[in-house]
């Protein structure tokens, strides 16, 4: 057997060819993986949602973003402000989040939500959930 043989089987058996870095130290925060452990239960791949439980965000994330209190909305509905992702990770999921669902309505340019801003919002609660989203979208 060739040296080289000898070199690649070594590595094969210690992992070190096929699985690279262990999985924690790459994706701990990770927000598509964020997404997948706090969000996705609800929200489902692809953020389609259950029609009349959980709202689409596919194609339709993005227009929150029409003004400050739209931002504040997508921090503070329960599932985003109640989650135990701290304001870092959750700025991240969301920034996610919107380029992933909604390629329609966010482009490369948009205002990333930071640790800070995420901070900020989450400090209020927001009660009538419902009502807010309305006044965002405009709709009665
Ligand atoms: C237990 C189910 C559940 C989980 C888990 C959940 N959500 Fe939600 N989410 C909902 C429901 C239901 C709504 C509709 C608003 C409401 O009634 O709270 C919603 C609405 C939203 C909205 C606003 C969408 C709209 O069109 O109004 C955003 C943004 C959002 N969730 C983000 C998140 C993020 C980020 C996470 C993970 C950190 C998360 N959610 C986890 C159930 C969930």
């Amino acid at each position: 057997m060739s040296r080289k043989i000898e070199y690649v089987g070594f590595l094969l058996a210690a992992g070190l060819l096929t699985n690279g870095p262990p999985p924690n130290a790459r994706e701990a925060n990770n927000p598509h993986v964020n997404y997948m452990l706090h969000c996705q239960g609800c929200h489902l791949p692809g953020g389609v949602g259950h029609p009349g439980i959980v709202p689409n965000l596919q194609d339709h994330i993005g227009l929150f973003l029409r003004n400050e209190q739209g931002r504040a909305y997508l921090v503070q509905v329960p599932g985003a402000a109640q989650s135990s992702l701290d304001d870092s990770e959750l700025a991240d999921v969301l920034n996610w989040m919107l380029q992933e669902f909604d390629q329609r309505h966010v482009d490369a340019n948009f205002v990333r939500f930071t640790s800070a801003e995420v901070a900020r919002y989450r400090a209020v609660k927001l009660t009538a959930v419902s009502a807010a989203r309305s006044k965002v979208l405009g709709e009665p």
